[in-house]
């Protein structure tokens, strides 16, 4: 298995994975409102895939944010998807772990998420980072999570989180 830079051909194939994981309707969530117009980070957008196969077996893309009236900038991790008959092989978690620390070395600070807090805890995510932060919309708060690239990062950072442009 490899991970690899997402190209643009890939494009088709995540939309396929996406729909798989989250379905057609995915747009409709908060997260995907701080999305809306703006293109993913390009140097970190990721696909995990076996060099001897056309398929893709995983993806992972981060969107550029800003946190409260100072816009302080963040990473939103996510969508993630791994087909489903690669599920349970570690693909997340590889694509996790390197899409943080291509992130950390390109110098960003923050990544918040709305995910399962016992899966992403295991990366340094945690509730307790994100208290001081809303999101545009309805989320279950209990998945709404921050992660300090650097630490002490979220430190004073408060307010509502918006679209990077
Ligand atoms: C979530 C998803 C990306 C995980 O991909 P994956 O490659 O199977 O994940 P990994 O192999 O790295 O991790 C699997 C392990 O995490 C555990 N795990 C997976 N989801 C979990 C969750 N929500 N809470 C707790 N543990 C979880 C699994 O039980 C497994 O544990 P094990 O290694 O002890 O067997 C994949 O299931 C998927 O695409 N789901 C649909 C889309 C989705 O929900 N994306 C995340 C939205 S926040």
């Amino acid at each position: 298995m490899e991970i690899a830079p997402e190209h643009p051909e890939d494009g088709p194939a995540i939309e396929h994975l996406l729909d798989l994981a989250f379905g057609p309707d995915r747009a409709g969530k908060t997260v995907y409102k701080l999305r809306e117009g703006i293109p993913p980070v390009a140097e970190l957008g990721f696909v995990i895939h076996d060099p001897a196969k056309p398929e893709i077996d995983g993806s992972l893309r981060f969107w550029p944010i800003v946190i409260g009236e100072e816009r302080v900038p963040a990473l939103l991790l996510g969508p993630i998807a791994v087909a489903p008959e690669d599920r349970g092989k570690g693909y997340a978690k590889a694509l996790i772990w390197h899409g943080l620390g291509v992130a950390r070395a390109l110098g960003h600070r923050i990544v918040l998420l709305v995910g399962d807090a016992p899966y992403y805890e295991q990366f340094g995510f945690a509730r307790a980072l994100a208290t001081n932060l809303t999101l545009p919309g309805w989320v279950d708060e209990a998945r709404f999570l921050g992660l300090e690239l650097v630490p002490g990062a979220l430190s004073g950072v408060r307010g509502m989180v918006g679209r990077a442009a």
